[in-house]
């Protein structure tokens, strides 16, 4: 039986569902060429500022029993340069009918205007916009998706500079993820991903008694908070028309189709690759086309929003 796994977000065909989420290996032009070879159905680059940005001291990121916990800082090397690394990587990827994403972030309201400007110049099929990032020092630079009104205001400030579909990126951080979700829906985002990582959350080494990452606190991510996205995603789903990028501890096949279950358009994998390496894309995909040929689905179409009903 022929399966079909491509998916249509914002007007974007992907050859299958799983995206390369944000903050993993998007930095470069061979890298992200790589994940489209090993078979992801699209790719986000790493977030970029318009200035450069070191980040946070190392250690910056740990694995522990039950995913990911990180405080990277949004390093990056500036749109000037990803502007460069996203023309080249979109050349190789349109050969491979692979969509690039490319995430911004700012630290005003305005700046993200500019930023969006900028990142128009190399094309990207999307621009993800990060509003999320729970390891900024909230004295100095505010999480945007913590406010309805501020995060409408990103969404209106971006699509006044760019003509290419915007993804907004909330935060499960938040008392009422819908309410941002409408907010931002009705200011004219094409598309919502979510969620970005948990917390911020904190490990220690009891033997030093300090905390294990420079930065004290730091994101979790990975299989511990997936039940957390997939409650996000169901409850967005509901309350808006515009399509949903599902990410949060998804691993396997297995967690793609939860989440197409529940509305998803299409599904980001990122702390993922540091457990099942650059082949998680495709052997999620094989898992999938052996669910869709068992349950006797032709395409995702007819499996999306099926749980919906149950919740
Ligand atoms: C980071 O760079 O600290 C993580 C990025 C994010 O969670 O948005």
């Amino acid at each position: 039986m022929s399966v079909d796994l491509s998916t249509t977000l914002c007007g974007i065909r992907l050859p299958n569902p799983t995206v390369l989420a944000s903050g993993v290996l998007g930095l470069s032009y061979e890298v992200m060429a790589r994940v489209a070879r090993s078979g992801a159905g699209a790719v986000t680059t790493k977030s970029c500022s318009i200035r450069p940005r070191p980040g946070h001291h190392n250690p910056t990121i740990l694995q522990w029993e039950a995913g990911l916990i990180n405080a990277v800082g949004l390093s990056n090397p500036g749109i000037e340069v990803m502007v460069e690394e996203i023309r080249a990587a979109k050349a190789l990827l349109a050969s491979l009918g692979v969509p690039l994403i490319a995430s911004i972030f700012a630290d005003t309201i305005y700046d993200f205007g500019t930023a969006a400007r900028f990142i128009s110049e190399a094309q990207p099929d999307l621009i993800e916009v990060n509003i999320s990032c729970p390891n900024v020092d909230a004295q100095y630079l505010q999480m945007f998706a913590a406010d309805p009104y501020v995060a409408a205001q990103v969404t209106r400030r971006v699509k006044l500079n760019t003509d290419i579909p915007v993804l907004i990126k909330l935060s499960p951080n938040v008392t009422n993820v819908v309410e941002i979700a409408r907010t931002v829906a009705e200011a004219g985002a094409d598309g919502i991903t979510a969620i970005n990582s948990l917390g911020p959350g904190i490990i220690l080494d009891i033997e030093t008694r300090r905390p294990v990452l420079a930065h004290g606190t730091g994101g979790v991510s990975g299989p511990s908070i997936r039940p957390i996205a997939v409650r996000c995603v169901r409850d967005i789903c509901r309350a808006v028309d515009v399509p949903v990028l599902a990410v949060g501890g998804v691993t396997t096949g297995r967690d793609v189709i939860e989440m197409i279950l529940v509305g998803a358009t299409a599904v980001g994998i990122g702390s993922a690759v540091a457990y099942r390496g650059i082949g998680v894309f495709q052997e999620a995909c094989d898992e999938i086309q052996a669910y869709l040929e068992r349950h006797r689905y032709k395409s995702l179409d007819e499996l999306r929003g099926k749980a919906l009903a149950f919740l």
